[in-house]
């Protein structure tokens, strides 16, 4: 069995004292919380210390949204693998359509950051989708095939995440049907070559749908932005009904 993996993702949202609030209402909820999926939360980079502390020994896992391809350097504003691994940080969003959107990101940045991750013992969570136009003209098919292809270039698959993020329904509260997330799910399987990498779906998933998308078997999982950012609507997603 694919393992599944419930990631939240908080943007650009929370200060550290809003982060530890955060905790105090969440890990509550995880003790009955069973142990056939991971919990992972990509926060900020300024709450990943303080986080990394207050979970030391707990079974929610830490993840950042970026990472820069080099170790070190002159890069002004980025960050590397091993500033993260150092402080206890597991997983990487890569090439999140916000990334791509506002800054400029590409499937080729990607396929560095991805690597650059993998290196240095990250799991890179690389995210895929399509916009609303893209979909319309009948091209989500080949653009997220495009994606895979670029994104995935010489990387190691036996150490990866992906997710399904489809543009338009991210913020929108418009979330993709779960049999169409599931087909376009299936299309990314059959373009790796390892059938066992977790592949989440994204975009306005809530306590109210996280079961149904669940239920479907291509779905390995969900990556949450608006729901994850209160600890009892990302609680009962984390505790999704089999
Ligand atoms: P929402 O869950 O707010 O639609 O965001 C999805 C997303 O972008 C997660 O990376």
């Amino acid at each position: 069995m694919r393992k599944k993996v419930l990631a939240g993702n908080w943007k650009m949202y929370k200060t550290q004292a809003e982060a530890s609030e955060f905790l105090e209402g969440f890990l509550p909820h995880l003790e009955d919380t069973p142990d056939d999926r991971e919990v992972v939360l990509c926060v900020p980079f300024t709450d990943l210390g303080l986080m990394s502390k207050i979970l030391h020994g707990s079974a929610i896992r830490l993840g950042a949204q970026n990472v820069h391809w080099e170790t070190a350097g002159a890069y002004t504003g980025e960050i590397s693998a091993p500033m993260l691994t150092e402080i206890g940080v597991r997983y990487v969003v890569i090439g999140h359509s916000e990334r791509r959107q506002y800054f400029g990101e590409t499937d080729e940045t990607a396929n560095l950051r991805i690597k650059a991750a993998q290196k240095a013992g990250l799991i890179p969570i690389l995210c895929v989708g399509e916009t609303k136009e893209q979909r319309d003209l009948g091209e989500t098919e080949s653009l997220i095939v495009g994606q895979l292809k670029e994104g995935l270039a010489g990387v190691d698959q036996s150490n990866l995440v992906i997710a399904y993020e489809p543009i338009w329904a991210i913020g929108t509260g418009d979330t993709c049907d779960s049999k169409e997330a599931n087909r376009v799910i299936g299309l990314i399987r059959s373009q790796l070559s390892n059938s066992g990498v977790p592949i989440q779906y994204g975009g306005s998933v809530k306590p109210d749908n996280i079961d149904e998308i669940m239920a479907q078997p291509e779905i390995d999982g969900a990556l949450v932005g608006g729901a994850s950012l209160q600890p009892a609507s990302f609680a009962r997603i984390v505790n999704y009904q089999a």
